[in-house]
């Protein structure tokens, strides 16, 4: 059995009870190093942990499904949650794993915290990744239609090309008032988290790859 969990955002005590309990007696615990360190303090101290990055996550999942087909209980945990930009990961459980069917926990994410900070309605927003593979013009299209539509819009960038600043100059140029008021949060929930607020007009400075974009429905007219 594979279990695919959101770990959450980071801090973690902001993890569901149920995914607590698994990874507490989990045979096999899997995912990217980074995310493991988040949550590594609900790991069962006897689990065997498949730890791996970008360049070796197919044969390191391919190695979870063996242990899952050996009858072994294994998770793979994922950042925030996984029905947020996760599918390009769960996609390799299906392909390199071999299992069509994991079991998914959903967990908190990244955009539902920054919308508590911002008190930014799902009900009034559109939420964007574009950190993912391959073209993102229609994504880049798709904001631009929603801000103009009067959406407030939860996004997250793509390191390192099209970050917090390319984003705003892009809305600029395509027509979204310099004056929109946005939002940055970086490494929310853990201890080094930082924010900053501004308008698209005054937004240059660089940021974390682990940060997320909340850009507003008002406008700083002052
Ligand atoms: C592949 S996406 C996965 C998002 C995740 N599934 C979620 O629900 O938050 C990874 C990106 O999410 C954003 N992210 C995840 N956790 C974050 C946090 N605690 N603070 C700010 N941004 C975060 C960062 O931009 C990071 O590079």
């Amino acid at each position: 059995m594979i279990y695919a969990v959101g770990i959450g955002p980071g801090d973690p005590d902001m993890m569901p009870h149920k995914t607590v309990l698994l990874l507490n007696k989990a045979d096999v615990i899997s995912g990217f190093d980074t995310v493991l360190k988040l949550a590594e303090k609900h790991f069962n101290p006897k689990a065997t942990i498949v730890s791996m990055g970008y360049k070796d996550q197919s044969e390191k999942l391919e190695k979870v499904g063996e242990l899952s087909r050996d009858g072994k209980t294994c998770v793979v945990c994922f950042m925030g949650d996984v029905n947020f930009s996760g599918y390009e990961y769960l996609e390799r459980i299906h392909s390199s794993s071999q299992e069509p069917n994991p079991v998914i926990i959903p967990g908190i994410s990244s955009a539902q915290m920054a919308a508590s900070k911002t008190l930014t309605a799902f009900e009034t927003s559109v939420f964007l990744t574009f950190h993912k593979r391959g073209d993102i013009s229609k994504d880049k299209e798709f904001l631009v239609t929603a801000l103009k539509q009067g959406k407030a819009a939860i996004v997250i960038p793509l390191p390192w090309d099209f970050m917090p600043a390319e984003i705003c100059k892009y809305l600029i140029e395509n027509g979204i008032s310099g004056n929109t008021k946005i939002h940055v949060f970086e490494h929310l929930t853990w201890p080094e988290e930082t924010s900053y607020s501004g308008t698209l007009a005054e937004c240059d400075q660089k940021f974390s790859d682990v940060s997320i974009m909340v850009i507003s429905t008002e406008s700083d007219n002052n």
